[in-house]
């Protein structure tokens, strides 16, 4: 039976996540947050000492995380990592960076591959990454790019931080932003860019609301 795919991509603090996991719940259909699972593999490395450019060890270590770990489909659900509860740390600036170095690795890459397109299950699924639509499901039948101006998403971020009650400086979280845009555009397999199908959406100046409905009439058009 094919399983329609809507893949969106893009850099951190583009608002995708959010949007993403707006869409599969108004559709019905499934979601794969793939950075959760770079972010995923990234602690567990962290809690065993394995270092962030040690392939070998990353691809094995990838092998048993799906005895590991569970990674639901909804928010309302915890991220489990050997019996923990992860979710907090998953999201936190450490996990995404380490996230970030470990994904330059082509093996650690295609060690996650079947796991992301396990996830391709009726009645479809919604695909929110940085290589959804150029790696992991070249056939989607609907391709966003969503990205907004570096400061734009570094002041997001802030934002985010300061309602936890956690520490932040503007002024690091923009050269950070900047940091791992460059690192996920830059490396050699699956790099942080739009598939050549996929529609562009800037939404620096966009309240969250307006690109949700922008992505509907796409979406409409689409199916
Ligand atoms: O989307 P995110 O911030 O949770 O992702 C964390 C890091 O994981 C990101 O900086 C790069 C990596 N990643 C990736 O290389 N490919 C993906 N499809 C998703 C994330």
């Amino acid at each position: 039976m094919h399983v329609p795919v809507i893949t969106i991509d893009g850099p951190s603090g583009s608002g995708k996540g959010a949007i993403s996991r707006a869409l599969a719940s108004r559709l019905g259909w499934n979601y794969l947050d793939s950075g959760s699972l770079y972010r995923l593999l990234a602690l567990a490395a962290l809690h065993e000492g394995i270092a962030l450019d040690d392939a070998a060890a990353l691809v094995d270590l990838a092998g048993q995380l799906g005895g590991r770990c569970s990674m639901p489909a909804t928010e309302t659900v915890a991220i489990m990592l050997d019996g923990e509860e992860v979710s907090a740390e998953l999201r936190t600036e450490a996990a995404g960076n380490a996230a970030s170095q470990l994904a330059v690795l082509p093996a650690v890459r295609r060690a996650l591959l079947d796991w992301q397109r396990d996830c391709r299950q009726p009645p479809g699924l919604v695909a929110d990454g940085r290589d959804m639509g150029t790696v992991v499901f070249p056939d989607a039948e609907l391709k966003l790019f969503l990205t907004a101006r570096p400061e734009v998403r570094a002041e997001r971020r802030y934002k985010q931080l300061k309602d936890m009650g956690k520490e932040a400086n503007l002024a690091d979280l923009i050269e950070e932003v900047k940091a791992r845009d460059e690192r996920d555009a830059t490396r050699r397999t699956a790099p942080l860019k739009p598939a050549e199908d996929a529609h562009l959406l800037d939404n620096s100046d966009a309240l969250e609301a307006a690109t949700l409905a922008e992505v509907l009439d796409l979406v409409r058009e689409r199916f």
